[in-house]
């Protein structure tokens, strides 16, 4: 497990664009949602705003089940900051159709990791997934209080958020430890707890989902600002 450690949150978006560019183009991501990757998204597509068509192809960890125009939407957030002129192919840009109902979308993207992905031991694998961190410690959608009835579940599955309700398609822990690469990407004092239970195995970790992310490729890093990474540095 590597720990990257900015003293800013730009400085590590910058820091991580540097890397996804260096080392991704060419890849199958899945990128999460929230507010966190906002810096990042911004960081790559100024960096590569001179490029047209890239190939670098984009899947979502989770997206919550609303419109694609709609402000919770992360494919939103996604395309306003990151797939803007056409820096990216935008046949290789596979979103969630939060908008469908989420038990038929969950088959539809199921098939479409299945027909774009490579299979290792017949689960879809990514290059690279980019996970964000709740300070519950969920991680994609897989939230603490349904994540022991959803651990068998093979590519995606069907979430609801604990407080609004509100369902959510979101790639299992099973497809998210096939990957060949999984980075964690938290920002800010408020996540510093739970990123020490879980790098330290203390506390309530055995309750977050977040610490069953553990890539058989072992090729799993965090990328942290000073601030959430406060704990591990007492
Ligand atoms: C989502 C995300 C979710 C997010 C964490 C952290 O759809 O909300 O995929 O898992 O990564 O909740 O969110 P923040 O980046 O807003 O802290």
């Amino acid at each position: 497990m590597n720990i990257n450690i900015y003293k800013t949150k730009e400085e590590l978006s910058d820091n991580l664009s540097d890397y996804v560019i260096n080392n991704h183009l060419d890849s199958s991501i899945a990128i999460s949602g929230g507010s966190t990757p906002l810096l990042l998204f911004k960081s790559l597509s100024t960096k590569l705003s001179s490029s047209k068509n890239l190939d670098t192809k984009f899947y979502w960890v989770d997206e919550r089940c609303v419109p694609p125009d709609s402000e919770e939407s992360n494919y939103k957030m996604a395309r306003e900051s990151l797939f803007v002129n056409n820096i990216f192919n935008s046949q290789n840009i596979y979103r969630i159709k939060g908008e469908k109902d989420p038990f038929e979308e969950v088959i539809n993207y199921n098939k479409i990791l299945r027909d774009n992905l490579t299979l290792d031991k017949n689960i879809p694998s990514f290059d690279l997934i980019i996970l964000g961190l709740g300070d519950d410690g969920h991680t994609a959608s897989l939230f603490p209080h349904e994540f022991k009835n959803l651990r068998n579940k093979e590519e995606c599955l069907v979430a609801t958020h604990p407080s609004s309700g509100q369902k959510r398609i979101s790639l299992s822990e099973k497809i998210i430890n096939n990957a060949k690469e999984v980075i964690f990407h938290v920002t800010g004092a408020g996540k510093k707890y739970v990123i020490d239970e879980i790098i330290n195995n203390r506390g309530n970790y055995k309750s977050y989902p977040a610490s069953y992310i553990n890539p058989k490729s072992n090729n799993l890093s965090w990328y942290l600002d000073f601030e959430a990474s406060e704990m591990l540095t007492k």
